[in-house]
């Protein structure tokens, strides 16, 4: 690990850091092939709403985990910094980057124009789009078959927003929910009659859920969605740092080898949003 191991060994444990020093001592002989050490390189705090997989999601023993915990630590390397993950409820999560409680978030974030005012965007890293989820027996076939039913959404996500506005804001039956997992367990239990999130997560869920007996409706009405990191607006240095690092994971085939590690398959061209 060396040096640089040994700082953030001591960073880890809340001691203070002692600078590198500045040369050998000069008695010693000049080091042949030995660069000098690197500066610490500064630790951004990462927000993530961990309550959603396969993207970012805590496993058994509490670590956090999934797709974008993995991209976003390959884009850290190559962009020469370093990321430490915080849980963050979604509620909370943009008002945390822009208190500065966050210096980067990744949660799978729609990039759209409402939120662009109010934080910057990464290059995309990821094409989504929302997706039904009803039980099998269910009649709906089509996004407008939910005017007048009950829909689970995930509080403040884009799901929340088709949603609210096929059935009107003051509509009583969308439901909303502090998370997603939460609305696809009141479907479930029969408390909703769909939930509209993201493709990914509502596939992973009917995947690994066989007993809840789900199916997916599609819809060619939803917009194209893609995801961003997100950084406080104005933070032009950072938002730099991270949009090389995706540039450079997307040209040398990590991003490929990460998106394989959680979807299994090659990246579609369209996925990487290259
Ligand atoms: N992509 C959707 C949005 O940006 C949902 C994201 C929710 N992410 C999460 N980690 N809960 O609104």
């Amino acid at each position: 690990a060396g040096l640089f191991g040994a700082g953030l060994l001591l960073a880890a444990c809340g001691k203070k850091e002692e600078p590198a020093p500045a040369a050998a001592p000069a008695s010693a002989p000049a080091p042949v092939a030995s660069a000098p050490a690197p500066a610490p390189a500064k630790v951004y705090v990462v927000g993530t709403d961990a309550a959603y997989a396969p993207f970012e999601f805590q496993n058994e023993k509490g670590e956090i985990v999934g797709f974008s915990i993995d991209l976003l630590q390959a884009v850290a390397a190559k962009g020469g910094f370093e990321v430490k993950f915080v849980n963050t409820p979604w509620e909370g999560i943009f008002n945390a980057l822009q208190q500065g409680d966050r210096d980067l978030l990744i949660s799978s974030i729609t990039i759209t124009d409402e939120r662009k005012q109010t934080m910057d965007f990464s290059n995309p890293y990821f094409d989504a789009f929302q997706l039904i989820a009803v039980k099998a027996t269910s009649k709906v076939a089509k996004f407008d078959d939910l005017k007048k039913l009950k829909v689970g959404v995930q509080t403040g996500t884009t799901g929340d927003e088709v949603v609210t506005k096929l059935q009107g804001k003051n509509s009583a039956n969308v439901k909303r929910f502090e998370s997603t997992p939460l609305a696809l367990k009141e479907l479930e239990a029969g408390g909703v009659d769909a939930v509209v999130a993201d493709n990914g997560v509502i596939i992973n869920y009917v995947t690994n859920n066989a007993g809840a007996n789900f199916k997916t409706v599609s819809d060619s009405a939803f917009a194209p969605e893609q995801y961003g990191i997100a950084v406080k607006k104005g933070n032009a240095e950072l938002l730099e740092k991270v949009n090389k690092g995706i540039a450079a994971i997307k040209a040398d085939g990590s991003y490929d080898q990460v998106y394989a590690k959680t979807f299994g398959a090659a990246a579609p061209a369209a996925a990487a949003s290259k």
